[in-house]
């Protein structure tokens, strides 16, 4: 007898985490999932790691509120700064988090020099530099917060000349430098990736984790006992803190179908 699967909670500041979702459905197509916005207060990129410290706790309790026994930080930012404390404020849940792909990127790489797209608090934090340390010996990497990406990403501004800009700033300087791997290390960036390959040409690598982060899911739901899947694909319910009409509207361009979108509210403590 199989025992009902296990819904996969999976949070970010806004939309980025939506390019998880979607790797997410494409691994597990029929895990239930419920996946929370917080666009009340998106971005967090910019904010002190220790707020984001508390909004990600906020959220991550309001998901095993809702029912999700395994949790996606789908989030580069509320990884770096919330991973290691939400598995210690919660020790029997399964924390699922993102951290720029450094790895195989500088495996990868021909010319050794990486470039690296990420919000200034997933820099700071302890992770990044970890990664950076155990991986990146003998690469070149060069780093850049995007200012204004992820915001322009959440007014739905996916091939705009603003959003194009903010992409040649960033992107030009690390071509200059002879860069052949771009990895990134926000989620919210994978909905960009048309642009940045217009700006980069189509030689040099981007490096999406969303699939990597889905086989990893895979693997802690098969070790916590959970079926890989047999019973028919089921819908996510997409939750946001802010507005569930601008939401809907915009999940056609990035998730390519219509959904409906359930406005909640996350106190924070
Ligand atoms: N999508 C997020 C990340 O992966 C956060 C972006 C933000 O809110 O600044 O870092």
């Amino acid at each position: 007898m199989s025992s009902a699967p296990t819904p996969i909670g999976v949070f970010d500041s806004g939309v980025g985490g939506l390019s998880v979702l979607r790797a997410l459905r494409l691994q597990l197509p029929a895990q239930p999932i419920i996946y929370l916005a917080d666009q009340a207060r998106v971005p967090y990129g910019p904010r002190p790691l220790e707020e984001v410290r508390r909004f990600s706790e906020a959220m991550a309790r309001f998901l095993l509120e809702q029912g999700a026994g395994i949790i996606v930080v789908a989030c580069n930012t509320a990884s770096a700064a919330a991973l290691q404390p939400l598995r210690k404020a919660f020790p029997h849940i399964p924390f699922v988090g993102m951290e720029p792909a450094v790895k195989p990127a500088a495996e990868t790489t021909q010319t050794g020099v990486v470039g690296v797209l990420a919000t200034p608090a997933t820099f700071q934090g302890a992770l990044y530099a970890s990664v950076v340390e155990r991986f990146a010996q003998g690469v070149t990497i060069l780093q850049d917060t995007c200012p204004g990406l992820v915001n322009a990403i959440e007014d739905g501004q996916l091939q705009s000349a603003h959003t194009r800009a903010i992409l040649e700033q960033a992107l030009l300087p690390m071509l200059a430098h002879g860069i052949d791997t771009v990895v990134l290390g926000c989620t919210h960036y994978p909905f960009v990736i048309p642009l940045i390959q217009q700006i980069t040409g189509p030689a040099v690598r981007v490096i999406d984790p969303a699939p990597a982060v889905a086989r990893q899911v895979e693997r802690v739901l098969l070790q916590h006992g959970q079926p890989a899947q047999t019973a028919a694909p089921v819908q996510p319910r997409i939750l946001t803190t802010g507005d569930p009409t601008t939401l809907q509207a915009m999940l056609p361009a990035l998730l390519g179908e219509s959904l409906p979108v359930e406005g909640v509210t996350v106190p924070i403590a």
